[in-house]
């Protein structure tokens, strides 16, 4: 990813130091400012407070938080009240889970002495193998980004791609889920455009999906998320490419709230809608996702202020509702696999079924 024509990862290791740096995603678009990760308490409170955000990320940085809790203290306790503490900082991304069960299995077995070298030295791969993982999401994404535009009645216009809340590489280490192919496919000549739905409350599309396209080059046009089916409706739509925090092993998908929606707008209107994602946010443990996936209750004043710059450049938060509105604030909801054309996996492009997934998980 380029942040002002360089090139950088959203979480950042200085082995010199061994510490972590991440962009402070609460301060985007309006300024960039890298933060340092030290403590294990640093790395709980980035993703709490949301300075790391979208699933891939949110476990990149509990590796690092592990290490950081190992290195202060490496018995088993340490361990895990780290876990717990960490654990407990969001509730519907499975990636953390993932990451944090990969750093105790090849912690736990090692001598108090070797853990936190080797913590480190995981934490470092967690990110690293993201970076790979994603770019092979972007290959698998692309002949069906190709075979779409190939059909168009006038393959010379944009393909238009619709995204919702940020899966891009703010999302992840580097490229992103659903945002890899868009790259991908724009590095190489391919005339792609994004709708870029704004994703309320929080406004991850207005603020993170927007800024990263813009960094890269890549057209796009932000709509009020509302806008989404009009233009399913109208055909100015060639398909739907979104990320998930929570797959369960029958392909349902947990995602920013508003995902479902456009998803039966999509299915409505017979636009593929493709859910991209690495297969550690897989959770093999659950089948039924409206059941079995906890979503995440957010602090209603996401809903009743908007947040954004004055007209004095300064950082300003406004009332939009009468004073003392009940508000709520579901910051995710699932998307049946019935919904789902395809998820788009680093392994290759998969059915959202149970016996498809069954497939996956015996290469795994
Ligand atoms: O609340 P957020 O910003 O962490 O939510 C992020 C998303 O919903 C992304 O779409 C999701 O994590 C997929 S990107 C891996």
């Amino acid at each position: 990813m380029n942040i002002h024509g360089q090139p950088h990862r959203s979480i950042e290791a200085d082995h010199a130091e061994r510490i972590a740096r991440i962009i402070d995603q609460t301060l985007l678009p309006h300024q960039v400012e890298w933060r340092d990760l030290q403590t294990m308490e640093d790395a709980a409170e980035a993703i709490q407070v949301m300075r790391v955000r979208g699933a891939p990320l949110i476990g990149a940085t509990a590796g690092f938080g592990m290490f950081f809790a190992l290195r202060d203290d490496a018995s088993d306790a340490s361990l895990q009240n780290a876990y717990k503490i960490l654990h407990a900082t969001r509730p519907t991304a499975v990636n953390l889970r993932w990451a944090l069960d990969r750093m105790k299995r090849i912690v736990s077995p090692l001598s108090i002495e070797s853990r936190a070298d080797a913590a480190w030295h995981e934490a470092i791969a967690i990110c690293d193998e993201d970076v790979q993982t994603n770019h092979a999401i972007g290959q698998h994404a692309l002949p069906l980004f190709s075979a779409i535009q190939a059909k168009k009645a006038d393959p010379t216009t944009p393909l238009n791609i619709m995204t919702h809340c940020n899966a891009g590489w703010l999302a992840a280490v580097d490229w992103g889920m659903a945002l890899a192919p868009v790259y991908q496919a724009h590095d190489a000549g391919m005339n792609v455009h994004v709708w870029v739905s704004e994703t309320r409350p929080r406004g991850q599309g207005a603020s993170l999906t927007a800024f990263e396209l813009r960094e890269h080059g890549v057209p796009h046009t932000l709509i009020v998320d509302n806008n989404a089916g009009h233009l399913l409706q109208r055909g100015l739509v060639d398909l739907v490419i979104v990320g998930t925090d929570r797959v369960t092993a029958q392909g349902d998908v947990a995602n920013k709230i508003g995902t479902y929606l456009k998803a039966l707008a999509a299915k409505a209107h017979d636009v593929p809608f493709y859910v991209a994602l690495p297969v550690s946010t897989i959770d093999w443990t659950i089948t039924d996702g409206i059941r079995d996936i906890p979503i995440e209750q957010r602090s209603t004043r996401e809903v009743t202020h908007m947040p954004g710059l004055n007209a004095e450049g300064h950082r300003e938060e406004v009332l939009i509702t009468p004073a003392g509105t009940q508000a709520r604030n579901d910051g995710f909801d699932v998307t049946p696999a019935s919904l789902v054309t395809a998820l788009i996996t680093e392994h290759g492009v998969y059915e959202a079924t149970a016996e498809s997934l069954k497939r996956l998980h015996a290469k795994l």
